[in-house]
């Protein structure tokens, strides 16, 4: 990798957004339908769900991103949208061009799906719209459906809420250069400004009112994807993502709202139509009404198969009101989080796989996580806990397939967690069959806190979970035939742009043996924090607890 195409990935992105222009009178309007197009590629540029032939490019037009009507400041007229993919960065050898058209019922974004090209290998690409170029990006094609890769580097992330911090872990994992990154859920927030604050104050702030129409939602994603380190994360490698609740709203079930609102089929079908047009999604994903198909598989040759859950929109409500309980009804067998189609889907993907490692990416814990020291076990109903019977079918699904390697990755809950999974939670004995990772927040939550590894309090009463930490980062994971090596990366501050990134903690897992082994274990330097302290004379303290909305 030479510099200078590190150099275009992660510095040719990102203008700043400009105000507002809506309302318009009509002459006017039809006025600016004729002018040139100001510079339309303020969003920059992403591609996803790689297979071993092609992927999608993405892209979206907006001169003026924050504009309230979602629309981007475009004029009310398609807008053909030249795009090149080349084997080299400089773009000498260009093999595919095309055009696309950016229209105004899809906020001017575009999706372009690829097929045919060759497998395993590395793809640059643009876009022009009149005169405008946008920055270049970098993807690839999955290797060969038959051939063994040698490795495999991939980083996972979630919770990404523009107000509590700078996105600065998503531009240290792009510095990392991985060939993949998958989101995990919770890519944008649904709140209107400083509803939901860190302690000490959100260092910035969200543009328009909570989200809840078409327009709400597209600007606000607009707003997100301009920020400069969003895009080196987009531009380095093809992502892989699934949405949680914040994307819609806060612990959404189905179709069930977090407080009752007879608008929200609207709102749902809303935040689906505002999230395919801004993510790098295939066109079996475009939402129809209130429904669209997430969960979908993406296969890494025999090395990985990613198998990509849904635990939003088909999930019973959450039992006995949501929240931390110890609720009968979370073991109720008819309960389910994924809904019967998707279970039959993932059961039958198990057995079906030959892959090395069967990576589920997904939004909430597995594990079993008992927040009470006393004999009563109180677990959020919000995640697998709520759900018991549908993690033991899940579980016992993967056990009765066979499956070689079975590993779960997770997001939600703003800090890095690493967990053995158990057949029977109750039984810190009975045998591990499977391994957990869970990726901390972007920036959700704050600054966060380095700890001892081991010392959170719920540790001595749930055996299986074997590290936590509440600084905000991503994961970085390297798979190979042998084993799937983890990195948690933690940044000490985000409340301040650039920080530095660390590796709090290094976990590995063996082929064929379930469960995680530590190989590094470092805390922050303390001249880091200082860094930080430093900061918060400007009027932005470092928060030290943990948010009760991940
Ligand atoms: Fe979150």
């Amino acid at each position: 990798m030479s510099l200078s195409r590190r150099t275009i990935l992660l510095s040719g992105a990102a203008l700043g957004a400009a105000g507002a222009v809506t309302g318009l009178p009509v002459a006017a309007a039809a006025a600016a339908a004729r002018r040139p197009l100001a510079y339309p590629f303020t969003l920059g540029v992403a591609s996803g769900d790689p297979d071993h032939d092609g992927f999608v490019l993405w892209t979206r037009l907006a001169p003026q991103p924050l504009a309230e009507d979602g629309l981007g400041g475009m004029p009310d007229r398609d807008v053909p949208v030249h795009w090149e993919l080349a084997a080299d960065e400089r773009f000498r050898h260009v093999l595919r061009r095309g055009v696309a058209v950016a229209r105004t019922r899809s906020a001017h974004s575009v999706h372009v799906e690829l097929a045919g090209l060759l497998p395993g290998r590395e793809y640059f690409y643009r876009f022009r719209a009149e005169r405008h170029l946008s920055p270049v990006g970098r993807t690839r094609t999955a290797p060969a459906p038959w051939t063994m890769p040698a490795a495999l580097a991939m980083g996972f992330v979630s919770c990404s809420q523009y107000e509590h911090g700078y996105f600065t872990a998503y531009r240290r994992l792009a510095e990392t250069e991985p060939e993949l990154i998958l989101h995990l859920g919770d890519y944008q927030y649904e709140y209107a400004p400083d509803t939901y604050n860190v302690p000490g104050g959100n260092p910035r702030d969200h543009e328009g009112p909570e989200t809840r129409t078409l327009a709400n939602y597209r600007q606000r994603h607009a707003q997100y994807k301009t920020d400069a380190d969003l895009q080196a994360a987009h531009a380095v490698a093809p992502w892989v993502v699934v949405f949680d609740d914040h994307e819609v709203e806060n612990n959404w079930a189905d179709e069930v709202p977090e407080a009752p609102d007879p608008e929200f089929p609207a709102r749902r079908a809303a935040a689906f139509q505002a999230y395919y047009e801004n993510m790098p999604l295939r066109r079996t994903s475009i939402p129809r009404g209130i429904d669209m198909q997430l969960y979908r598989r993406v296969r890494w040759g025999r090395l990985a198969t990613f198998h990509m859950l849904d635990t939003r929109q088909y999930r019973d409500d959450q039992a006995c009101g949501d929240g931390y309980d110890a609720c009968p009804a979370a073991f109720d067998p008819a309960r389910s989080i994924t809904g019967a189609e998707q279970e039959a889907w993932l059961l039958d993907g198990f057995r079906r796989s030959d892959a090395r490692w069967d990576i589920l990416g997904q939004q909430v814990f597995f594990a079993q996580r008992d927040n009470n020291a006393g004999p009563l076990t109180v677990t959020s109903m919000d995640a697998w806990d709520g759900y018991v019977a549908s993690r033991d079918r899940i579980t016992r699904g993967w056990l009765a397939a066979g499956v070689r390697n079975p590993v779960v990755l997770t997001g939600d809950v703003h800090a890095h967690w690493a967990s053995d999974l158990k057949l029977d939670y109750a039984d810190p004995a009975s045998r591990t069959v499977g391994s957990e990772l869970v990726c901390s927040s972007i920036t959700s939550g704050g600054d966060g806190a380095d700890s001892a590894s081991g010392s959170h309090p719920w540790f001595p009463f749930n055996p299986h979970l074997r590290f936590q930490n509440n600084l905000r980062g991503y994961v970085s994971t390297t798979i190979t035939p042998g084993q799937l090596a983890a990195d948690f990366d933690v940044l000490p501050y985000v409340s301040q742009p650039g920080a530095p990134a660390y590796t709090r903690a290094s976990f590995v897992i063996e082929d064929r043996v379930p469960g995680l082994h530590q190989t590094a274990d470092t805390p922050v330097p303390s001249a880091a924090r200082m860094a930080t302290d430093a900061g918060a004379d400007e009027g932005r303290r470092t928060v030290e607890r943990e948010t009760t909305r991940p």
